[in-house]
């Protein structure tokens, strides 16, 4: 039985896998619709969700399986104490695979260690969301067509933003990949990753604080929410929620074929008219998560495999 805790556990050969399922679920997905029949996904989110939480569901419905579970913490036991090890040994007897999201970084990982069924985490605190990042990679594979030789911007909240930290471990794995990282000295990326990941790696890096300089060398710009929810001090967060707007003015200083991706919700971060410029890939971006997680299941529950 495997868990998906952290990018890493599936290396490049098993990503490239994955990738490929999830472009031929994407191309067919009707070929795919009973491939779960009878299984359930538990979807045990501890915090708020749209897209990862509804896009798993979408996913394990696509695939004809069922879906059960809870989308707050208050509407779950843990309002009364319960362990997350004590929910996961429960919920083994009532689904076949669950996704969680937790404030806690490391929650999922502790579920995995307690569960009889796969655990999938769908993000725990400012530490990792792996089925963003495959979603991601599905949306790069999918209209760049390749994962290496590029150059990628990360703008905004680097500190706190889960889906940067996982998306940095993924890509380095790939070569001729360096990156640009614009945030404020504030919400710079954590000096782990900075170290352990980049520096050990010796991949190239830069850090900056004005995004127009720096958008004409891009390939891929990832635009990031600031994470008011991990803030300790409302008046930082207010002080720093709006250094970067991305707006078509902006957008004129990139190159034809840069993609604008963000792991949604978007605040202000990403002006509306940027929307309508085809390099926006946002949206489309949404919807590769629910095919990058239909493969995952698939994987995960070894059903419909070749
Ligand atoms: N990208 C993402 O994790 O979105 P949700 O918080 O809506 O799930």
């Amino acid at each position: 039985m495997r868990h998906l805790i952290s990018p890493l556990d599936f290396s490049v050969e098993e990503t490239e896998k994955l990738l490929l399922l999830a472009e031929d679920i994407a191309n067919d997905p009707s070929k795919y619709s009973k491939v779960c029949d009878g299984k359930k996904l538990a979807t045990l989110f501890y915090e708020p969700s749209t897209r990862t939480r509804l896009s798993f569901e979408a996913a394990m419905l696509n695939l004809g399986g069922s879906v059960l579970g809870f989308s707050s913490a208050d509407s779950s036991s843990a309002a009364k104490g319960e362990s997350v090890a004590d929910t996961i040994r429960v919920i083994s007897g009532y689904a076949d695979i669950a996704a969680m999201r937790h404030p806690k970084e490391g929650a999922p990982y502790v579920a995995s260690l307690h569960s009889t069924i796969p655990v999938i985490n769908a993000g725990d605190g400012g530490h990792q969301h792996p089925t963003q990042t495959l979603t991601d990679l599905l949306t790069i594979h999918s209209l760049k067509g390749r994962l290496d030789h590029l150059t990628i911007g990360l703008c905004g909240d680097l500190k706190f933003g889960r889906t940067v930290h996982s998306l940095i471990n993924a890509l380095v794995r790939y070569p001729n990949i360096s990156f640009v990282m614009i945030s404020p000295e504030e919400l710079r990326i954590p000096t782990y990753i900075r170290k352990e990941v980049l520096d050990d790696k010796n991949v190239p890096y830069k850090e900056v604080e004005v995004l127009e300089d720096v958008m004409p060398e891009l390939d891929i710009l990832y635009m990031t929410r600031v994470q008011k929810e991990r803030f300790f001090n409302e008046e930082d967060y207010i002080r720093l929620k709006d250094r970067y707007i991305l707006d078509a003015s902006k957008m004129q200083y990139a190159k034809e074929d840069m993609l604008v991706l963000h792991p949604l919700p978007r605040v202000n971060e990403i002006s509306v008219e940027v929307d309508k410029d085809p390099r926006a890939a946002y949206f489309k971006q949404a919807q590769f998560g629910v095919y990058a997680r239909m493969a995952l299941i698939m994987i995960l529950l070894e059903v419909g495999l070749c």
